[in-house]
């Protein structure tokens, strides 16, 4: 076309070949002077001819990216506990005791100075919250996906878990930590999740407080809702391995409220 030659592909078979077996011999692009001048001489990979230069450069690219968030997400994290921990430091400063010592407070008190664990007692501090957060969240909002969706796929035992919180605790209240011992049912699903998508060689030292959580959770959830998925579809539950095993695809539900209005205000 105009001073490039073009080659015009009708077939489905050689157009398969083009971008899948042999996509590497027609990655390039055409040569031209927007890329050449406005490009850096093809130094921006999206310009570039397809060839080990733009392989490395889109690698850097991506590793420059990652680490270049990752920094950021960091650093906003750490003023939000660098906040936490100067607002709990100075009340303990002021002779302000708590009634009810939370976790953060616990850490000051177990870590007393510099010298303890090689790193500053701040760094510590910070590095044991931040830890938390990171190690405590996705695990345990994932682990309450899987159980969704598996319930999901078994609707028989959905609704006998709905049932027996029906039983054990009705519809006037909200479920409570109280009442979630009672729940023997609901406690062996979520002991299966976990077996199915299981906890890794390492034991996990949040685990008692993530059961706590995803079994009043899951139980309030279960209570408070039906569920159902669009088109009634079975639910695709393909893996996807990065940091922790979680869905490929995410999970959509319908919910439809089975409470008195009121109990959905907390
Ligand atoms: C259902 C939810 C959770 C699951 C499935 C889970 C799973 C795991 C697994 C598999 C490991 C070991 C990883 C390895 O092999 O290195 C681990 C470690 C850890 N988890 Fe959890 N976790 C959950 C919730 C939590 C919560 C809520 C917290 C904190 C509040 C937490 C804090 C940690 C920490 C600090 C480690 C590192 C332990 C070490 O390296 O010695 N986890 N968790």
């Amino acid at each position: 076309m105009g001073m490039h030659r073009t080659v015009v592909i009708s077939s489905q078979h050689i157009m398969k070949e083009f971008y899948t077996t042999n996509d590497k011999f027609v990655a390039s692009r055409p040569q031209s002077s927007q890329s050449k001048h406005l490009a850096y001489n093809y130094a921006a990979f999206g310009f570039s001819p397809y060839g080990s230069y733009w392989r490395d450069v889109r690698w850097t690219e991506f590793m420059y990216g990652s680490v270049k968030s990752m920094k950021k997400i960091n650093k906003e994290l750490d003023s939000i506990i660098d906040a936490w921990v100067q607002e709990h430091e100075l009340r303990r400063l002021n002779g302000e005791v708590e009634t009810k010592q939370d976790f953060i407070d616990v850490l000051l008190s177990a870590v007393q100075d510099d010298s303890q664990f090689g790193n500053s007692r701040e760094t510590v501090i910070k590095a044991t919250i931040m830890t938390l957060i990171v190690g405590g969240s996705d695990t345990t909002s994932i682990t309450m996906i899987w159980m969704l969706a598996n319930l999901l796929n078994n609707r028989r035992e959905l609704q006998l878990a709905q049932e027996e919180i029906d039983q054990k605790v009705g519809r006037d209240r909200p479920v409570e930590e109280s009442d979630v011992e009672n729940l023997v049912y609901l406690k062996a699903i979520i002991k299966e999740t976990l077996r199915l998508y299981p906890a890794g060689r390492r034991s996990c030292p949040g685990l008692n407080f993530a059961l706590q959580v995803v079994q009043l959770g899951m139980a309030r959830l279960l209570q408070g809702f039906n569920f159902t998925t669009p088109n009634n579809e079975p639910v695709d539950m393909t893996e996807s391995l990065t940091l922790s095993l979680c869905k490929e695809t995410p999970l959509e539900v319908m919910l439809t409220p089975r409470l008195a209005p009121e109990l959905y205000q907390y």
